[in-house]
């Protein structure tokens, strides 16, 4: 997993698969672009491999970029998953990584791509937010969703609270798109569409949360 902070899908996804035994994952390693990161100890503390590829120590993106999928390469993952990961990764890493590269996003896309989206669906009086998982394509935050966790919002909601039952929301989702990944039962098809159990879906599947 890709990480560069918090870490908290990170400990849900660990979390689903030690609590479930019929979760078909493990996490091999967890590679953050920032040395402090705390999901990074709580990887330690679990006795998960940590990587750090400091950003700041390479000249350019491409060069970062080669260095984290030399890293990656390394554990031979079925699966890279960014949770949180801050950085904009270029198009040959994500071409590189087609199909088993996956990413939450705290929103019901293509709603509110980009930063800063409890805010932005509060400001415009939104009924409904979420979280999506979904493969990640050159298109930034654009790549075809999996699954989505619908989030209703509260007439008395602010950032804190709207954010808070969000992430909760995500720590559902992430895990259960991980487990149909690993299982096999989703793939991104060649034409870009998602299939479930072999049928495309023509929208993403999608939980109702509180
Ligand atoms: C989550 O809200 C996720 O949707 C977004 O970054 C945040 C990461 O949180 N991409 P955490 O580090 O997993 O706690």
């Amino acid at each position: 997993m890709l990480i560069s902070g918090r870490g908290s899908n990170l400990r849900a996804i660990v979390a689903q698969a030690r609590q479930h035994p019929e979760s078909n994952y493990r996490v091999c390693a967890v590679i953050s672009n920032k040395p402090h990161a705390a999901g990074l100890q709580f990887a330690r503390d679990e006795g998960i491999e940590t990587e750090v590829i400091d950003h700041g120590m390479y000249s350019d993106r491409a060069t970062f970029d080669r260095a984290l999928a030399d890293t990656i390469d390394k554990y031979s993952p079925d699966l890279v998953a960014l949770a949180g990961f801050m950085r904009i990764l270029s198009p040959e890493f994500v071409t590189r990584y087609r199909g088993r590269l996956i990413n939450i996003h705290p929103s019901l896309l293509p709603a509110y791509k980009g930063l800063k989206t409890h805010e932005r669906a509060l400001a415009a009086k939104e009924q409904w937010h979420g979280a999506s998982v979904h493969f990640v394509t050159p298109d930034l935050d654009g790549g075809p969703v999996i699954l989505q966790a619908r989030v209703a919002i509260h007439a008395n909601d602010t950032v804190d609270t709207l954010s808070a039952r969000v992430l909760k929301a995500e720590h559902v989702v992430y895990p259960q798109a991980i487990r149909w990944l690993a299982g096999g039962r989703v793939r991104l098809e060649a034409s870009g569409a998602v299939a479930l159990d072999g049928t495309i879906l023509d929208a993403p599947q999608r939980i109702d949360m509180e």
